[in-house]
């Protein structure tokens, strides 16, 4: 546990007879983007309020900068800044009062870079919270998060609500803090996004982690999609191991096939005489779509 800035070990929770959350462990090292997604009532959120020191644990460890979570709650926070999905706000204060309150709060938070923030998010801080829409109460949160002088930053689908001209704003913010050796976590299920910036990825099902990785690593469970046309009518392909799904269409046939046997499949398609080939990398929509209908099993 200790070269990662955020760990847990078997971590459960019940909810009564309800499991939430069955043996999670994850680990969040220095420097790190790491993406927790899974579907809706996976168990994301009850994960990240157990980290946050909201909710007491069933079970199992889980530690930030090598502190218990619940137990020294107050000393992990200094370093520590979040975003949930759904932020509530003191509705007659204005949006800048706010964001001063939480830095103050806080105690470290850097001026220049709210100005700047404020700036990159078109916000206007000078109205009360009550008028904001969903999408500019998301933006205090994460204004005042990106001006924290935070370690960690804990974000529990930080940008549900906002366009996509905020979202590219708020993915060039993620990358500012990666490059400073800032260290986050980033739920969500949206998964342009974490393709995007995360360096590893966890991803969570009914409350348990089905597969853990770098997005390479996730990326070789996962089939490459080819089109193919040859010279020679091509045949004996459904018979090869690791190829599925093929598809004929005008003499041109389309397939795909497992990382691993895509060698073994390059070379018998290559003894019909390659007209054309197109490639298409698996996406982790393909491998989130295997782990939702197959119930992970397949691996
Ligand atoms: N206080 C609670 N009491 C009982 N059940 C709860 C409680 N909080 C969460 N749950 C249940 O635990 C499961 C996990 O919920 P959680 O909010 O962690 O999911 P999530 O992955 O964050 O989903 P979403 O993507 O919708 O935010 C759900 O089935 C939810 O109904
Ligand atoms: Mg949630």
């Amino acid at each position: 546990m200790i070269m990662s800035v955020l760990a847990t070990q078997s971590l459960t929770k019940q909810f009564g007879s309800f499991t939430a959350l069955k043996d999670v462990s994850i680990d969040v090292r220095e420097g790190e983007v790491y993406g927790f997604i899974g579907p809706n009532g996976a168990g994301k959120s009850t994960t990240i309020r157990i980290l946050l020191g909201a909710l007491k644990a069933s079970g199992g460890r889980a530690e930030i900068f090598g502190k218990d979570v619940w137990q020294e709650a107050v000393e992990i926070h200094k370093r520590l800044a979040y975003v949930p999905g759904d932020v509530h706000l003191w509705p007659n204060l204005t949006g800048g009062e706010v964001i001063d309150l939480f830095g103050r709060m806080r105690g470290s938070y850097n001026q220049k870079r709210k100005d700047e923030l404020m700036e990159l998010f078109s916000f206007d801080p000078s109205k009360k919270c009550r008028t904001y829409s969903k999408g500019n109460r998301q933006k205090v949160a994460l204004i005042s998060a990106f001006s924290s002088e935070a370690d960690l930053f804990i974000l529990d689908e930080p940008t549900s609500g906002l366009d996509p001209l905020m979202e590219r704003v708020f993915q060039e913010c993620v990358a500012q803090e990666k490059a400073q050796g800032k260290s986050i976590l980033l739920s969500s299920h949206i998964l342009s996004e974490v393709e995007r910036l995360c360096d590893r990825v966890g991803i969570i099902r009914e409350g348990e982690m089905i597969e853990t990785g770098t997005l390479e690593e996730l990326r070789h469970l996962t089939r490459t999609n080819l089109t193919v046309k040859t010279k020679e009518p091509l045949t004996g392909l459904t018979g090869l191991k690791g190829v599925h799904d093929v598809r004929e269409e005008d003499g041109t046939v389309h397939l795909q096939v497992d990382g691993e046997e895509l060698e073994l499949v390059m070379k018998h398609i290559s003894g019909y005489g390659i007209v054309k080939l197109e490639s298409a990398p698996p996406t982790l929509e393909d491998l989130f779509m295997r782990h939702y209908e197959g119930g992970g099993a397949e691996r």
